[in-house]
């Protein structure tokens, strides 16, 4: 028998830190709070996807009395981006928070287990990896790629 150690990396990053273009990505997700339907969670989340050519695609949560027929963020960005622009590569998602209060969250949050799965997807699909930002007020999580928060993810049948 032995033990596997599986290992994440993640950069903490202040938003001076950032490039111009993540900084762009991440003001799209912020203003896509706005538009979400989060009358049952009062979680609105925001999604801002870059595509390859340059456009960027925004998407919120969307929910529904019926819970299980509501949409994350990530997933109506993504799936918005696929509808429009099936030939573009994904290069870069951004998600941000505000809560019940209507403030942005201090920490971010991070993808549900669906939209992970969506994501690696998404993933495959360009055979790039997905530069993901987590925009809190206090710091912003990046990683280059879903895997480092999904190890030993399901990608092939
Ligand atoms: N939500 C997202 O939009 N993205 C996630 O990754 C996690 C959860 C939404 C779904 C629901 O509208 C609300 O947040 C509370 O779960």
């Amino acid at each position: 028998m032995e033990e596997l150690t599986l290992k994440s990396t993640l950069i903490v990053a202040k938003l001076e830190e950032l490039s111009d273009s993540e900084r762009k990505v991440i003001e799209v997700a912020k203003e896509s709070t706005y538009n979400s339907y989060a009358p049952y969670s009062h979680f609105h989340v925001g999604a801002a996807i870059l595509l390859k050519n340059g456009t960027i695609v925004p998407g919120c949560n969307q929910e529904n009395a019926a819970f299980p027929s509501g949409l994350c963020a990530e997933r109506s960005a993504l799936f918005a981006a696929g509808a429009q622009y099936p030939d573009q590569p994904v290069l870069m998602l951004a998600i941000a928070v505000r809560n019940n209060k209507g403030e942005f969250l201090e920490e971010p949050a991070s993808p549900c287990g669906s939209c992970r799965q969506v994501i690696i997807e998404t993933e495959t699909r360009y055979q790039q990896p997905i530069r993901i930002l987590l925009y809190g007020t206090k710091f912003t999580y990046v990683m280059d790629g879903i895997k480092q928060l999904m190890p030993l993810s399901f990608t092939e049948l």
